[in-house]
């Protein structure tokens, strides 16, 4: 089989392997991982950035009795959340419920999430002596997470592909800086600017922790892992290229090392794009500013995109929302390596049976257009004949 994968888990080369040879019915897995590795699937698969949060009501049911890392912590109460909302919307993929902030802990900083006011780590690193101070020899306290997706996956076998992330080194990097989330990231570039070695010292710790934190995601099942670079929209594209992107892409090496694809998304990137596709991440996750079509133009045939619907588009007046939707599939044309999905996390009030329709807008519409492309490449082939 070919694939641009260095190893693909075992797991996933089999399926794939016995997907092709008998022409079996996709599942959810095969049809995203397929779509990932920019080979054709019966339709488009979609899954959704933050589809398990706070705007489900049965989330919010578990939220109230417990805090959001004693969620996290536990991988029954992850794995339950996980599969209750894949389930529910009916997607192709499956997210592991965490955050992005849990690998602060067992690298030395706490942190808290407040009530309207997102994380909160109550010592920002600020100096090269807090950086070398930084552990990276604690990630088996992160094992946890791994145990959820051994749930998850156990749960829905094929059915689903199991997806298991982590943040980049700049954009976690940034909250261990700040404190917090952060308008003009004033401290983090004030870090980066002023003393690099310090900086490159504060990337490599990441990236050692992050690689073996994927790869713990990626042993306990996890078929795919995206690395989200939320804030990486904030720096220029010299700046990116000088002080994120080598780390960026070495992490990106060590967890495609693992046989699993990697999705690298950010927000705000379109002058980023090029840039960001020298990761050598098989997927691109674009933002919703940028019409799908130009976000692929820019990076290129060898890399699959996911996108891109605008979050808020969401609580639009069904015509609208469905007018949008096929405008994203349009876009995407039909053509291999495309994964729908939201442009940026769905938002708290979210109507969950938009969510639903635009599920279930994405299976009819693209299985319409694949049927119409195979017809057309069949008329044409008749007619050469
Ligand atoms: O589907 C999901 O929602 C699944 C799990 C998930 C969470 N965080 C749980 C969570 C995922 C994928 C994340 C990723 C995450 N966390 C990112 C990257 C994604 C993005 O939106 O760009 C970032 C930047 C964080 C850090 C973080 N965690 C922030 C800034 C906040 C507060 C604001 C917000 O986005 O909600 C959190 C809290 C958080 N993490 C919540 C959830 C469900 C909401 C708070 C709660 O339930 O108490």
């Amino acid at each position: 089989m070919k694939s641009s994968i260095p190893s693909l888990s075992t797991k996933r080369a089999t399926q794939l392997a016995v997907d092709i040879s008998k022409e079996a019915p996709m599942t959810g897995g095969s049809r995203f991982l397929r779509a990932c590795l920019r080979q054709p699937v019966d339709r488009t698969p979609v899954w959704f950035l933050r589809q398990a949060g706070r705007y489900m009501p049965e989330y919010q049911a578990v939220r109230r009795e417990h805090s959001l890392l004693a969620i996290c912590k536990s991988p029954e109460l992850a794995a339950e959340v996980t599969i209750t909302a894949a389930e529910k919307l009916d997607v192709d993929a499956a997210i592991i419920f965490a955050d992005l902030l849990l690998p602060l802990e067992p690298m030395g900083l706490d942190f808290e999430f407040l009530a309207g006011e997102g994380p909160v780590v109550h010592k920002p690193i600020r100096s090269a002596a807090d950086i070398g101070a930084l552990r990276t020899d604690r990630i088996a306290d992160l094992g946890y997470v791994a145990e959820a997706i051994r749930r998850v996956e156990k749960h829905f076998g094929d059915r689903m592909g199991m997806i298991g992330f982590c943040g980049a080194p700049f954009t976690l990097a940034s909250y261990m800086i700040e404190g917090g989330g952060s308008r003009n990231y004033i401290e983090t570039k004030r870090l980066m600017y002023s003393d690099p070695a310090a900086w490159q010292a504060l990337m490599q710790k990441l990236a050692t922790v992050l690689a073996e934190y994927a790869g713990q995601q990626v042993r306990a099942g996890a078929d795919v892992i995206q690395i989200f670079d939320s804030w990486a929209g904030a720096l220029s594209v010299t700046d990116y290229r000088e002080y994120v992107l080598p780390i960026t892409r070495l992490l990106v090496e060590q967890v495609r090392a693992l046989g699993v694809p990697v999705i690298y998304f950010g927000v705000d990137t379109a002058t980023l794009l090029p840039t960001m596709r020298e990761t050598g991440a098989d997927v691109i996750g674009l933002d919703w500013r940028i019409p799908l079509d130009t976000g692929r133009r820019v990076v290129g045939e060898h890399c699959a995109v996911q996108g891109n619907l605008d979050p808020i588009a969401l609580f639009a007046p069904e015509a609208l929302l469905r007018a949008r939707v096929e405008e994203v599939l349009r876009q995407a044309a039909g053509l291999p390596g495309h994964i729908f999905n939201v442009g940026h996390g769905i938002v708290p009030g979210t109507p969950v049976e938009n969510v639903r329709n635009v599920v279930r807008w994405v299976r009819e519409i693209s299985a319409q257009m694949q049927a119409e492309q195979s017809r057309s490449i069949g008329a044409t082939t008749a007619r050469k004949v």
